[in-house]
């Protein structure tokens, strides 16, 4: 696990940009998982900047959504779909017919993870993962429990992530969605490289549990721990309960 730790947030998102870029530079067709929510928005618009600037060229890559709420078409302004479409496959540049999404209102929620899992198989697997990681340690949309799922599936969603995603509902938290389709351990874990971004004070005890705490489904994101290939991005704040030698200063 390589974890850096940055002064400031935007120094964050240039860090997670630059990893974005390289592997678009050596894998142009390149399959991307990205996560949505607050943590990745400044790494997306530098990296929208940078292809402004002619610097970067995501056209042939392909990008795979990770999570969206049940019931919430992709039109909808609260949808991941949408939030993909505002900040991420229209100013990075990515063509949109290289983009795979959830249907959260697809009639059987099953049949469409199942539908998912096939085409993320269908597409050889997922380059690079970014991920953010919810107070609570989800990633994706894996919440804490007794266990784990490991394909894609439908979840009931904890009361704090749906307080946690009020803000694109209006700020209503019972205008979110109860339950969500999210990716699974499996296609987490098996991303060639993951990349988890966090800042802020009140994500610094959930990283410190998932990154030096043991295994556990009551911290999902504590699994990463088992990649071989997994690069931590955090600010001052976020890292602020980390002790030891991995912690380098960046
Ligand atoms: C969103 C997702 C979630 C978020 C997490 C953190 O696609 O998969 O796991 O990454 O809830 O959200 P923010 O960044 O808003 O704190």
């Amino acid at each position: 696990m390589q974890v850096q730790v940055f002064r400031t947030s935007d120094e964050v998102a240039a860090a997670v940009a630059d990893a974005i870029e390289q592997v678009l530079a050596s894998t142009p067709a390149a399959v991307l998982a990205l996560a949505t929510g607050r943590t990745p928005l400044a790494a997306y618009a530098e990296l929208a900047r940078r292809r402004r600037e002619g610097r970067l060229d995501a056209s042939q890559a392909a990008i795979v959504g990770i999570d969206e709420f049940a019931g919430v078409p992709a039109g909808d302004p609260g949808s991941f779909a949408a939030y993909l479409e505002q900040h991420v496959i229209g100013p990075i540049g990515f063509d949109p017919r290289r983009v795979e999404r959830l249907d959260g209102a697809a009639r059987n929620l099953d049949a469409e993870c199942a539908r998912y899992d096939r085409a993320l198989e269908a597409r050889g697997g997922v380059h690079l993962i970014l991920l953010g990681i919810g107070a609570n340690g989800h990633i994706g949309f894996n919440e804490p429990g007794e266990s784990l799922v490991a394909a894609t599936h439908v979840v009931e969603l904890h009361a704090s992530t749906r307080q946690d995603n009020a803000s694109p509902f209006g700020g209503d938290v019972n205008a979110v969605p109860t339950r969500a389709l999210s990716i699974g351990m499996q296609a987490i874990l098996g991303a060639r490289c993951v990349l988890l971004v966090a800042t802020g004070a009140d994500k610094a005890a959930t990283i410190e549990r998932a990154l030096n705490g043991p295994l556990t489904t009551r911290v999902p994101a504590s699994w990463l721990q088992t990649h071989r290939d997994v690069r931590i991005y955090l600010d001052r704040e976020a890292a602020s309960l980390l002790r030891g030698e991995a912690v380098r200063a960046g």
